[in-house]
C-alpha cells in the first residue's frame, strides 16, 4: 500500500504563483529543445542558419501564444521578464497617451518594479507630480 501524503506530510505550500510558477511538462520539453547544445538556442536576431532556426521557432511560439489570447501575432511583444515588461507597458501607455493628460494613478502596494516607472515618469515630467504612487490613507 502506498503512503498518502497528508497536509503535515506534503510540505510547504507555495503561494507566490504571482512571481513564479513551475512550469508543466510540455514546457519542460519544448524548452530542453532549445536550451541544449544539439538545440534551437542561436541568437535568433543572428542570420546565420542556427540564428535562423531560433527566430522560426521564436516565431511559432508568437503565433502559437497570439493564438491563446486572441491577438495578431505582431502584437505579441516577448520581454525579459515582468521588470521590462512594466517598463515598456507604462512608459509606452504614458507616451502614448500624453496629449490626453499627466495622470498616472498606481497603488502602494504595486511591486517596486512598477513605482519605480512610475516615479522615474513623474521626475522626467511625463505625469504630474504627487500622481503616483497614491499614497496610503
Ligand atoms: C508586478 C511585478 N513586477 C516585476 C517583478 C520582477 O520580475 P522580473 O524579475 O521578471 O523582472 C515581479 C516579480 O514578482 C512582479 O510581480
Amino acid at each position: 500500500m502506498s503512503e498518502q501524503a497528508t497536509p503535515a506530510t506534503r510540505g510547504p505550500i507555495y503561494l507566490d504563483y504571482a512571481a513564479t510558477t513551475p512550469v508543466g511538462p510540455a514546457v519542460v520539453t519544448a524548452m530542453m529543445d532549445c536550451l541544449g547544445p544539439d538545440g534551437c538556442f542561436a541568437n535568433p536576431a543572428s542570420d546565420h542558419p542556427a540564428g535562423r532556426a531560433a527566430r522560426a521557432r521564436v516565431e511559432l511560439a508568437r503565433e502559437q501564444v497570439a493564438g491563446l489570447i486572441g491577438a495578431e501575432a505582431r502584437e505579441v511583444i516577448f520581454t525579459s521578464g515582468a521588470t521590462e515588461s512594466n517598463n515598456l507597458a507604462i512608459t509606452g501607455a504614458a507616451r502614448f497617451h500624453q496629449q490626453r493628460g499627466r495622470h498616472l494613478i498606481s497603488s502602494p502596494t504595486e511591486h517596486k518594479a512598477v513605482v519605480d516607472v512610475c516615479r522615474r515618469l513623474e521626475k522626467r515630467g511625463s505625469t504630474s507630480p504627487g500622481c503616483s504612487p497614491i499614497q496610503a490613507a
